[in-house]
């Protein structure tokens, strides 16, 4: 029989680059396990101890926890060659190789490879990040994609590697591609994946299952937010998983029930890489659009883009409520709003004369929203030293009741609005500038000790 199952998730509750990284650094201190269960490198997490910043694209964000085990989910798509670029990284910054030791590829995920690129290069629509994520989960969908568990059998197949080869190529001239692969290079590939991760490749759900029945701590690691997810999000412009509570779990081979808490991360503002409607969208030339992208480098971790940038969202954060049922929200990026006189916040839409209190299906619909804004008078801006020595102090026993009013005001509007309690706050980008609420599920030791 199943024990209490203590799986914890940690979604993006926006458009992504929450600070999902950060968090999940932060609770991988008492973690035994750290999966990641949709995406693939698209993602950019980022850790920041002292003076080490991290970016993480495939590598689990609880990898900094040496006694964290780590899995790339079966909903996951993997590029094998960014993995191993970002292992080779980890090994030069801590002689340390996870692979096969503490890191496991589930044989059920999806290998992205260069015909995948290359297709994905063509997108000039949706703005994606090119990394050939919707074309792996495309040829998924379709029946045709290539599990790390098939490699083996494709290799003593020479038809089918030469149809699979035949197909990508026919793909590709469609769209005005010029790359072409060969039966040579698949191949090729094909055998220097199987060297380099055969140690690694593992059927993962199980091996979860029984961590779960023996007690230990699980985190999900989500990747995106409820804003780009496929289903939920603001189709097309989208990324091509579920990003949600309700993938967490099947996209790591564990059942629902085995999820006892979820947090919801959220800037206290908002931002979107990528093409597709954004309400609250501001200026990134002038005012506080420009504050935000500025103080707060918002500057794609993946891509290098600019991100766009504007007031926090209330209308899509209950969206993302309603999806993901979140027993606490984690506000990030609060020192990027100090300074500001007055700070907005979207509480509903109005589309076509009638106010609306959701996110319209259609992105034609949602184009032509106007936001409805509150409002609260603005804060200090503190120094980041400033900002850090409130978030120590905070640790002794006060909390989040360290914060000024006007800031706890904000808040309380955001905990009301969307009614979920919020249990840490950012006020920095590094591991201990973050305030939690007394007695929460962040109030805990942390550290700068590395890894
Ligand atoms: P993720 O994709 O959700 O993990 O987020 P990213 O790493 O892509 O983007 C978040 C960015 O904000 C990173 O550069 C983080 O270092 C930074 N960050 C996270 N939390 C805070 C915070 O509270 N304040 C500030 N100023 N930066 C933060
Ligand atoms: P993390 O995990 C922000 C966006 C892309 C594009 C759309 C589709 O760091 O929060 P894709 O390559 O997924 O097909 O692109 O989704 N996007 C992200 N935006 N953070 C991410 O990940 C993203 N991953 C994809 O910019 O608009
Ligand atoms: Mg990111």
């Amino acid at each position: 029989m199943d024990r209490a199952l203590p799986a914890s998730a940690v979604l993006g509750a926006q458009w992504g680059d929450e600070g999902k990284g950060k968090a999940i650094d932060q609770l991988a201190i008492n973690s035994d396990w750290a999966v990641r269960f949709q995406g693939g490198n698209n993602a950019g997490h980022t850790i920041v101890v002292g003076d080490t910043t991290l970016k993480l694209h495939l590598l689990p964000s609880g990898i900094t926890n040496s006694k964290c085990n780590l899995i790339l989910g079966c909903g996951m798509v993997v590029d094998p060659w960014v993995l191993d670029t970002e292992l080779e990284g980890w090994y030069s910054l801590t002689k340390e190789r996870p692979e096969g030791n503490r890191l496991f590829i589930s044989d059920r995920a999806s290998v992205i490879f260069p015909f995948h690129r290359f297709y994905d290069g063509a997108d000039e629509l949706i703005g994606t990040t090119g990394r050939g994520i919707g074309p792996t989960y495309r040829d998924r969908t379709e029946r045709v994609g290539i599990r790390f568990a098939d490699l083996k059998f494709l290799l003593n197949d020479e038809n089918r590697i030469a149809e699979t080869v035949d197909r990508m190529n026919k793909q590709l001239n469609a769209v005005g591609v010029k790359q072409e692969i060969s039966i040579d290079e698949l191949t090729k590939d094909i055998s220097w994946i199987l060297d380099r991760f055969s140690d690694s490749i593992r059927n993962t759900g199980p091996m979860l299952h029984n961590a779960l029945s023996d007690g230990n701590q699980v985190l999900l690691e989500g990747a995106q937010g409820s804003m780009l997810d496929i289903d939920q999000g603001t189709y097309p412009f989208v990324t091509s998983s579920i990003t949600g509570r309700a993938n967490a779990s099947h996209g790591s081979g564990i059942h629902p029930g085995q999820i006892s808490s979820c947090f919801g991360i959220s800037k206290a503002y908002t931002t979107r890489v990528g093409n597709g409607p954004f309400p609250t969208e501001l200026s990134l030339e002038k005012g506080p659009g420009k504050q935000m992208s500025e103080l707060g480098h918002e500057f794609g971790t993946t891509t290098g883009r600019p991100r766009r940038t504007g007031w926090l969202d209330l209308v899509a954060l209950k969206e993302s409520q309603r999806i993901n049922g979140y027993s606490g929200l984690v506000i990030t990026k609060l020192d990027v709003l100090g300074g500001l006189d007055e700070i907005f916040f979207c509480v509903s839409y109005l589309l076509d004369g009638k106010e609306i209190d959701f996110l319209p299906t259609a992105s034609e619909d949602l184009l032509r929203c106007q936001p409805i804004y509150e409002s609260i008078p603005g804060f200090q801006s503190l120094t980041s030293e400033e900002w850090i020595s409130l978030a120590n102090e905070s640790r002794n026993g006060q909390g989040i009741k360290i914060l000024p009013d006007s800031i706890r005001n904000y808040l309380k509007a955001i905990e009301d609005f969307v009614g979920v309690p919020i249990v840490s706050v950012g006020v920095g980008p590094d591991r201990m500038a973050s305030i939690a609420s007394l007695n929460g599920p962040f109030d805990f030791e942390i550290s700068e000790a590395t890894f």
